[in-house]
């Protein structure tokens, strides 16, 4: 006992004569020039700031009077030292002078371009009570435990550097601690010291963005001043979840979302009364949602999307007012029908219920939402009528559930009553998205109420009527008008003089009739015009090929007739369909000569990479939104998923054109898709295909054509589909891998064509019809042939990394954006023949 004792008294013995000599004004001075000269500027330095760090800093002023420096008004000490900003542009030394600044109290050293590790001598500095070394980029090492020594402080912040290494469990020491940032330091690792559960005056845990992971300590549960709590984006995996938020009564920010917790959330919430925002989405929560999470009057955040929660929900049917804005309940595995008792959240903006299993209609009680900005409700067992009071919305999406019809334009909406609620203020794009439902009836006139509608997708429904002219309200604003697949009929009306914005049209399956309207002319910004499967009857539209950025044109299974006019310049079309119309006439040997698009390599074939597709998407639809498109592929009408339909491909059969086939096809060297079957095509296969190097499908059945079978088309190395059945070819076929694994059909009813052994078997010649090549009778290659779903072919090198060759998906359901990434939904679905 006496020994320490002694030993004590000795070393404050001599600090008191140590800190009398120091702490004289001079040497504080010089202290701080010392620690000046520690970080050399150097002004011829092209990356050098205008002014020189620390310009004060010089002897001809009193040192407490320079930036960023506080002194004891009586004694000259340096007592606070902060500095922001400054560019530093160095490491802190061992021996840094900012030692001998030995009654310091407070040391921020914010985005000062520090570079190296924190020196372990800083936990000298025992007088600190706030220690701010933030937002230095290059700031590394691990953090020191002599930190812990720093009895003294309250503020501890070493967020937004580049630490490494895992949390020291001596920081558990500092009993006085009310903050502890270490946030954004993506290589810090390791668990979560049990010991910082110690620290019971903790106001504020942040530790989002680093790599923590295993357990939050239960020792958490003792941190009853802790009012936020920030672990979102690491990889913790559990923690006694209900035991903690049980205890922590004081919390008001509670965020664990985007790691791997497992747990459940407590059966009683109620103890949270504090509590504003609650995240804890992209985890792997379980169990029911405690009503009383809703209850708690402060809420202004919740979001609980992607995890596996599930039950019914109930919000509670207390009158407080509740003052929440914000509601995420997206991608879990709620059931039950929505309850009307969402409504007690009268200052919602926000909902999203999407992909979950909710039944039952729209509870009437939301049109008491009159915040109400931003509904998702799509992926879900909906069914009924869609409300009129949602035409107010900014965001509505209910696509993919069963609602039936829409409800009448309600008084209140006709006399625009309520036309001054909320969501006026909202400047953005608005989009309806009400695709893949069960909607009867008409187009709802309130949808033309909404001014700045964006984006309007009625796709997949059972609508029927015509398509209202008083969506010319609107067409100003709109970008996308998906309404494929329906019943709509009459004309498609003139309503496109200011649709100068449109970049997506596709009323394809519908039974439109008549003539194309004129004001598509003016649709400058149009990419995409889906008009497929109608009964349009018409004349070629060539004034469209004024359309700049038209890259896809689809015609086809229509009743458009006569010659499609001389020579086009579709300089953007990357694909287009004409096929099953009446078109005819012969077309010039130099018809595709101005296609530019198509001829051009590269350039702007931005899709050959993962990142071409995020662009892709953002092109069709903002990155929220998934659309597919369907068009002849292997003589199959197959579904495409629009964001794999980045090649580029001429269809122009089922028509009855005559003449030969223009030899400037084979200018389009980026084709990978060529149909002109089933037309009255005579003369020979023009040998430029061969020029097409990337060709995948080609097909030339059902036409008349003579001669041989150009033999440069064994060169075409991706080909892997080739018909030119029912001709009247004769000759060699020519020999290559890619011929050989043809179907011996796609050669049968020719005059004479011979060489085809390997294909069809000894015994036949042309007329084989029963042997299957060994490819295509491989189990995959049945499950493609099946063609429920879509399939594409890619060139080399395509698509994430994928294969060369076909990528066939055996299920119907393809993609679904979320957060603007693409995700495949079929498991497993891809399968690569070849
Ligand atoms: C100062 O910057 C110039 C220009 O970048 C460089 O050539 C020189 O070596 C630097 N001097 C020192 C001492 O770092
Ligand atoms: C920053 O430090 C580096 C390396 O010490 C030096 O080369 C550079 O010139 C310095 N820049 C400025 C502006 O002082
Ligand atoms: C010294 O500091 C003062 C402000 O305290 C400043 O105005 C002056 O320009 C500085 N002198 C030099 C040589 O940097
Ligand atoms: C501090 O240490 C460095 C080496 O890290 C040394 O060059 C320098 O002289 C030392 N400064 C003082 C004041 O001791
Ligand atoms: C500071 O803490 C370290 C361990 O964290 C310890 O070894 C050291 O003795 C302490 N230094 C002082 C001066 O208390
Ligand atoms: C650290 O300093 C920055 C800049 O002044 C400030 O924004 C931050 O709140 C400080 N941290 C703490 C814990 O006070
Ligand atoms: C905390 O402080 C105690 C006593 O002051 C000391 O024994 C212990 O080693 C310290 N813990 C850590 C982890 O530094
Ligand atoms: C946590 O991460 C560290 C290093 O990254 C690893 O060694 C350890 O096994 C991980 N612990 C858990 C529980 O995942
Ligand atoms: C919960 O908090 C109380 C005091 O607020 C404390 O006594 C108790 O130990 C805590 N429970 C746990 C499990 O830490
Ligand atoms: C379309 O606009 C006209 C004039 O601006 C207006 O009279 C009409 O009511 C609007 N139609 C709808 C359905 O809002
Ligand atoms: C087109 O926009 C102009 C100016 O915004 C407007 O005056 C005109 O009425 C609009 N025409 C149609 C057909 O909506
Ligand atoms: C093309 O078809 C139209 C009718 O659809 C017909 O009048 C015309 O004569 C045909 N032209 C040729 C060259 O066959």
């Amino acid at each position: 006992m006496m020994i320490p004792n002694q030993s004590f008294f000795f070393i404050f013995f001599l600090s008191v004569i140590f800190i009398n000599t120091l702490a004289s004004p001079t040497h504080q001075r010089d202290a701080l020039l010392e620690f000046k000269n520690e970080f050399p500027f150097n002004a011829s330095d092209p990356r050098a700031p205008p002014e020189a760090p620390l310009s004060s800093w010089n002897t001809s002023s009193d040192h407490c009077s320079w930036k960023g420096v506080t002194c004891n008004a009586h004694s000259s000490e340096v007592i606070s030292l902060v500095l922001e900003y400054t560019y530093l542009n160095g490491s802190l030394k061992a021996n840094t002078s900012l030692l001998k600044l030995h009654h310091l109290h407070h040391l921020t050293l914010y985005n000062c371009d520090l570079i190296g590790e924190i020196p372990s001598s800083l936990g000298n500095l025992f007088h600190l009570r706030h220690l701010n070394i933030s937002d230095n980029n290059f700031l590394t090492g691990e953090i020191p435990s002599s930190i812990g020594n720093l009895s003294y402080l309250s503020y501890l912040d070493l967020s937004h550097n580049y630490l490494v290494g895992k949390i020291p469990s001596s920081l558990g020491n500092l009993s006085r601690l009310t903050v502890l940032d270490l946030s954004d330091n993506p290589r810090l690792i390791g668990e979560v010291p049990p010991s910082i559960g110690n620290l019971n005056q903790l106001k504020i845990i942040s530790f989002y963005s680093n790599k923590l992971n295993g357990t939050i300590p239960s020792s958490f549960a003792n941190l009853n001043k802790l009012s936020y709590l920030l672990l979102t984006g690491n990889q913790f995996s559990g923690g006694d979840l209900p035991l903690i938020l049980s205890n922590l009564t004081s919390l008001s920010y509670f965020d664990i979302s985007d790691n791997h917790f497992k747990s459940k959330l407590p059966s009683n919430m109620s103890g949270l009364h504090n509590l504003e925002v609650f995240r804890v989405n992209s985890n792997s929560l379980i169990g029911n949602v405690p009503t009383s999470l809703f209850t708690i009057p402060s809420l202004r955040l919740v979001s609980l999307s992607e995890n596996q929660l599930e039950g019914p929900l109930e919000f509670g049917n207390t009158s407080l007012a509740s003052e929440l804005p914000y509601l995420d309940l997206a991608s879990n595995n709620f059931n039950g029908p929505i309850s009307e008792s969402i409504s007690r959240f009268l200052k919602l903006e926000f909902i999203d219920l999407s992909n979950n299993s909710f039944t039952g209609p729209i509870p009437g009680s939301m049109s008491k939402l009159v915040s109400l900005d931003d509904l998702n409700l799509s992926y879900n067992k909906l069914e009924g009528r869609v409300p009129s009071f949602l035409w107010r919305m900014s965001t509505l999406m209910l696509s993919h559930n069963s609602f039936s019809s829409f409800e009448e334009l309600s008084q209140a909406v006709v006399n625009g009553s309520d036309s001054d609620h909320g969501s006026n203020s909202f400047q953005g794009p608005v989009q309806f998205d009400l695709g893949s439902n069960s909607l009867h009836g008409s187009l709802p006139r309130w949808i033309c109420k909404r001014t700045s509608l964006a984006l309007l997708d009625l796709s997949n429904n059972h609508l029927t009527g015509s398509i209202p002219s008083c969506l010319m309200n609107c067409t100003a604003s709109l970008g996308y008008i998906i309404l494929r697949n329906n019943n709509l009929s009459g004309f498609l009306p003139d309503i496109f003089t200011n649709a100068t914005k449109l970049r997506s049209l596709d009323v394809s399956r519908n039974q439109l009739a008549g003539k194309l309207p004129k004001s598509l002319i003016n649709c400058e910004s149009m990419e995409y015009l889906n008009l497929k499967v109608n009964k349009f009857k018409d004349t070629f539209p060539s004034w469209l090929s004024s359309l700049e950025s038209l890259s896809v044109l689809f015609l086809g299974s229509n009743a458009f007739y006569g010659p499609i006019s001389s020579h086009l310049g579709f300089q953007s079309l990357r694909v287009i369909d004409l096929s099953n119309n009446s078109f005819n006439g012969t077309l010039p040997q130099d018809y595709f000569v101005n296609w530019r698009e198509m001829a051009s390599v590269g350039e702007k074939d931005g899709f050959t990479s993962s990142d071409g597709i995020d662009t892709f998407m953002e092109h069709m639809g903002g990155g929220i939104y998934e659309d597919s498109m369907d068009m002849m592929y292997k003589g199959v009408d197959t579904e495409f998923p629009l964001i794999l339909l980045m090649f580029k491909a001429i269809d122009f059969s089922g028509n009855k054109f005559t003449g030969r086939i223009p030899k400037s096809i084979g200018m389009l060297k980026e084709l990978r898709h060529v149909n002109f079957s089933r037309n009255a095509f005579t003369g020979s296969i023009p040998s430029s295909l061969a020029n097409i190097k990337n060709l995948e499908a080609l097909d030339l059945s059902h036409n008349k054509l003579s001669g041989n079978i150009p033999r440069d088309l064994a060169n075409l190395s991706f080909v892997s589909y080739l018909d030119f059945s029912h001709n009247l070819l004769q000759g060699p076929v020519p020999r290559s891998t890619q011929f050989q694994r043809q179907h011996c059909s796609s050669f049968e009813d020719n005059l004479g064509l011979f060489g085809l052994e390997d294909i069809c078997g000894p015994v036949h010649a042309t007329s084989g019809d029963s042997h299957q090549s060994e490819e295509f009778s491989s189990e995959e290659a049945e499950e493609a042939l099946s063609w429920k779903a879509a399939a594409i072919a890619f060139g080399p090198g395509v698509f994430c990394g994928l294969v060369i060759g076909y990528i066939f998906f055996t299920s119907h359901k393809q993609t679904h954006m979320v957060h603007g990434k693409a995700r495949l939904n079929h498991p497993g679905g891809i399968i690569s023949v070849r």
